[in-house]
């Protein structure tokens, strides 16, 4: 016995812009971000807070899957930039939820964030150690982008999405794989202000070799998806619903068009939201379940790269919430 996912929740900020409201201070325009990311808007924390949402999320898919906080055995952060460096995401909303006592750590697998903590939660399931747990991703990623980098302050946006999982046999496959090479992606930390460093001051945003990151992106999606429909014993026939990681159109489309299947089994939204990193995934998931797409029974190939560079897939079965 592993998991089943019996709750998801999600929550973005108010504030969308648009890819014509970042024209009026970088050089970009609608046309350019729209063709060549699938981009028209994103979600920008302002007023509200990460923790805030991230506490909305794990509310809502608490309460999709009938269960009260203090039921919870196991708390999973996924997230690579929230509010506070320490403690982890996964503590501050234990905090917020007002339970104490269950394990509560976070995971950096970068974009691929989801599929790594729901990996880490199903060896807990796995042993026994854990029959109700909450996973939970958030990412403030517009604190770390170059807001005078038209190459990258037009790709991501921010957000928080949950899944609460309890006993059951959702997971058909998983695999996980990193190529430790930190250049074509990564954001450095912020230096501090010790007297005693020698090196100069961090420019501690994200830095992004585009070209590269797609290469690697379309390659090992389409290789991890085989790898765990393999696993499944499935064709990509037999899955309902592609979940890809929301970083561009053209990788979600060039991915779809090696696996040669219908543009309807690939949803998006991308359109909306940008790139959320570890959120992508479980925000495209939760929009899906509370809109009747997906149904007791679905089969759902998720799959996800970024920072690392990691990428990961997974099969699994949908066994359906309470909403
Ligand atoms: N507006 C207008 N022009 C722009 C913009 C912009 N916002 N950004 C770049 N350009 C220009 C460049 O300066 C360049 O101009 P030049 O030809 O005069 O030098 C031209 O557009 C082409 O730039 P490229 O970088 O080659 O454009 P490309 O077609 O590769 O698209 C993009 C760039 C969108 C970043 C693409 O490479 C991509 O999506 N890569 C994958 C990135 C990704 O998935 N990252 C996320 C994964 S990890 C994570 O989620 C944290």
């Amino acid at each position: 016995m592993n998991f089943k996912i019996a709750g998801t929740g999600s929550a973005t900020p108010q504030l969308a812009v648009s890819n014509a409201d970042l024209a009026r201070f970088v050089e970009t325009d609608d046309e350019w971000v729209t063709s060549r990311t699938g981009i028209s808007t994103r979600h920008v924390l302002s007023t509200e807070t990460l923790t805030e949402l991230a506490v909305s999320a794990a509310r809502r898919a608490l309460a999709a899957a009938g269960l009260a906080a203090g039921e919870l055995d196991l708390i999973i952060g996924a997230t690579t930039k929230h509010d506070y460096q320490v403690p982890s995401l996964a503590c501050v909303v234990q905090g917020e939820l007002g339970v104490a006592g269950a394990p509560a750590f976070d995971v950096n697998f970068g974009c691929t964030g989801f599929i790594g903590a729901l990996d880490v939660a199903s060896q807990y399931f796995a042993t026994g150690r854990a029959s109700a747990a909450l996973i939970i991703c958030a990412e403030a990623l517009t604190r770390y982008v170059d807001w005078t980098d038209r190459a990258t302050c037009v790709l991501f946006g921010d957000g928080a999405a949950a899944v609460v999982l309890t006993p059951g046999d959702s997971l058909r496959a998983v695999c996980l794989h990193a190529q430790g090479n930190p250049a074509p992606l990564h954001a450095l930390a912020p230096s501090g202000n010790s007297p005693y460093d020698q090196h100069p001051a961090q420019h501690p945003c994200i830095e992004m070799n585009g070209r590269e990151v797609f290469k690697f992106a379309v390659t090992n999606m389409c290789n991890d998806l085989a790898d765990v429909l393999a696993q499944a014993k499935l064709r990509p026939a037999d899955i309902d619903y592609f979940l890809v990681h929301q970083a561009n159109k053209r990788i979600i489309e060039a991915a779809r068009e090696r696996l040669a299947q219908p543009a309807e089994k690939f949803p998006t939204n991308i359109e909306r939201y940008g790139n959320t990193s570890a959120v992508s995934v479980p925000l495209l998931l939760d929009e899906l379940v509370r809109a009747g797409t997906i149904t007791p029974g679905s089969l759902l190939a998720c799959a996800a790269f970024g920072a690392g560079l990691i990428s990961g897939a997974m099969v699994l079965k949908w066994e359906g919430q309470t909403l």
